[in-house]
């Protein structure tokens, strides 16, 4: 099949009166943010639209007015509850979720027409994740229980299945999920000088089989499991972008991008020290992420 050409006007009429809504990470909230550049370009009028954040910035909501339609952005690294919910201070080394919890977050999805998840940069800090039963907050090391990453991510994974079995309606609304995103912050996966990152890059991989040490094949696989076996149920479709984005070691925010606090003069010496191989720079890889949406919702 082929790809499609983004029209920005035919999926502003399919949302009309309609509401979208990403639900993730960062990394989603890229996607949410390219989509929004993508469809606002066919809105040329700055009083059709308009661009609001929630005091607490977990929840952003840009608005086509002419079409009443909304495309949204929901905080959720983990989709389940956790310790690293605020959408402004989540640094948060010790991670932990709170087991069954769904919901927490899933009130706030409710009503949506089209929902696209994503979910696993968060979980990848070991071998091992945090898994609490009762409260999270003020809960403590001792009180969560140590599971497989594997484990805890298809835990989470099945849980958002749930919540969409009881809330959507799948003759009317879809629902999709964003595979991993890499990141290229070591330059010897592809062959480059030890020490090196994103940074200074211009060029794409070459290798169609390249595959970086970030990409944990075992805690992918676990969606594959489940969308085939007790998931296949749920007509979620599913955005595989992970080998196609495998190859942007140029695509990154690198060092062009807002710096929170001010340089050290060690960090301007050696700018690799604080490039960003995480994100990607808009325009750029997230519009085809955007373009493959547009191509399985309207040509499944
Ligand atoms: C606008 O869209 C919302 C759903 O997002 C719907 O509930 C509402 O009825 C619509 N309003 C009009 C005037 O069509
Ligand atoms: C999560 O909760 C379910 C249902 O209560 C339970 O079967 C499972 O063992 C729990 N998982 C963990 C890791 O505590
Ligand atoms: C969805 O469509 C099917 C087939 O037309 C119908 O049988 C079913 O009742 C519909 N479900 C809902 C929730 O409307
Ligand atoms: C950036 O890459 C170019 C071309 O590979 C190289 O000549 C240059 O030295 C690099 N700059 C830095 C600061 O690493
Ligand atoms: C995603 O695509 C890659 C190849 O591009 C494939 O190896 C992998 O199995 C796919 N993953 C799933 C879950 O379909």
């Amino acid at each position: 099949a082929c790809m499609r050409r983004f029209n920005p006007t035919q999926m502003l009429e399919t949302l009309r009166g309609k509401r979208m809504m990403f639900v993730g990470d960062s990394l989603n909230r890229g996607q949410f943010t390219s989509m929004v550049c993508l469809l606002q370009s066919a809105i040329p009028s700055p009083e059709a639209k308009s661009f609001e954040m929630s005091p607490d910035q977990q929840h952003t909501v840009f608005t086509a007015r002419e079409y009443n339609a909304t495309v949204e952005f929901y905080w959720a690294p983990f989709l389940l509850q956790s310790n690293a919910d605020d959408a402004v201070v989540h640094k948060i080394s010790d991670r932990m979720v709170r087991n069954g919890s769904i919901a927490h977050h899933g009130r706030h999805w409710e009503g949506a027409d089209v929902l696209v998840f994503n979910t696993y940069l968060w979980w990848c800090t070991g071998l091992r994740f945090r898994v609490v039963n009762g409260p999270i907050a003020g809960a403590r090391e001792e009180d969560a229980a140590w599971v497989s990453t594997e484990e805890a991510y298809g835990m989470a994974f099945r849980d958002m299945l749930q919540w969409v079995r009881d809330n959507m309606d799948f003759n009317t609304t879809r629902v999709f999920f964003t595979s991993m995103s890499p990141t290229h912050g070591k330059s010897q996966d592809w062959g480059g000088a030890a020490g090196g990152n994103c940074y200074n890059e211009t060029a794409m991989i070459e290798d169609a089989g390249y595959w970086g040490t970030d990409g944990r094949r075992s805690v992918m696989r676990v969606i594959g499991e489940i969308l085939d076996g007790d998931g296949a149920d749920v007509p979620l479709t599913f955005l595989n972008v992970t080998q196609l984005s495998m190859y942007r070691k140029d695509a990154h925010t690198s060092i062009y991008k807002k710096q929170w606090n001010p340089l050290t003069p060690e960090q301007v010496a050696d700018p690799r020290t604080y490039a960003d191989c995480v994100h990607w720079c808009l325009p750029g890889l997230q519009d085809t992420w955007n373009e493959l949406l547009y191509s399985k919702l309207f040509y499944p």
